[in-house]
């Protein structure tokens, strides 16, 4: 795989949970053992898992789980996991593309409801480019990096 020169328009797809393994591995769990890239909920049917390609090559992950959260007290909650792409790939808008039409489906299907998850510190930026704001303090994931809770009602 290679660095998107620019000709090549991505589309988005909903995936099998199987298919983000490929990404979060190497993205978010480098060098850990392949089942800390299984989430409890991933085989959930209300799970939407989504992939950016660009032509055959799955270049980028997010799954919007329906988990709810007790800082949050609004009816329908979903929480973002996963949400990576490839090195190579990355800085191109195919992470906006992604959190964008999640954003989109969720609030096609449902009344207002709340998206939030647990951002890493290096990823906070990104998400507040998109209106998400923080909630309470940073924490440490062992094993991963400091995160802290982020959310938006779509
Ligand atoms: C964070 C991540 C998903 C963003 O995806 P991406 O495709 O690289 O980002 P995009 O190109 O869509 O960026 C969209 C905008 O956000 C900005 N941005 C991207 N990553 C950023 C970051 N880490 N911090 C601040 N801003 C960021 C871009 O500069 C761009 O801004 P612009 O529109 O003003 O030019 C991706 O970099 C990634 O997978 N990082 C490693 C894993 C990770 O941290 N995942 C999130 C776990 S909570």
């Amino acid at each position: 795989m290679s660095k998107n020169t620019g000709d090549t328009v991505p589309k988005i797809f909903k995936i099998a949970a199987g298919e983000t393994y490929k990404i979060r591995r190497p993205v978010l769990r480098p060098g850990r053992p392949p089942e800390e890239c299984l989430f409890e909920g991933d085989d959930r049917a209300s799970t939407l898992h989504l992939g950016i390609f660009l032509e055959k090559d799955l270049a980028g992950v997010a799954s919007f789980m329906n988990n709810k959260n007790p800082l949050f007290e609004d009816a329908v909650q979903f929480q973002l996991r996963g949400m990576a792409v490839l090195p190579q790939y990355q800085h191109q808008n195919l992470g906006r593309e992604l959190l964008l039409e999640g954003e989109n489906l969720l609030k096609r299907q449902f009344q207002s409801p709340l998206l939030w998850f647990n951002a890493r510190e290096s990823a906070v930026g990104f998400y507040a480019k998109y209106g998400y704001q923080t909630k309470g303090d940073f924490f440490m994931v062992p094993n991963v990096c400091m995160h802290v809770v982020m959310f938006k009602n779509l």
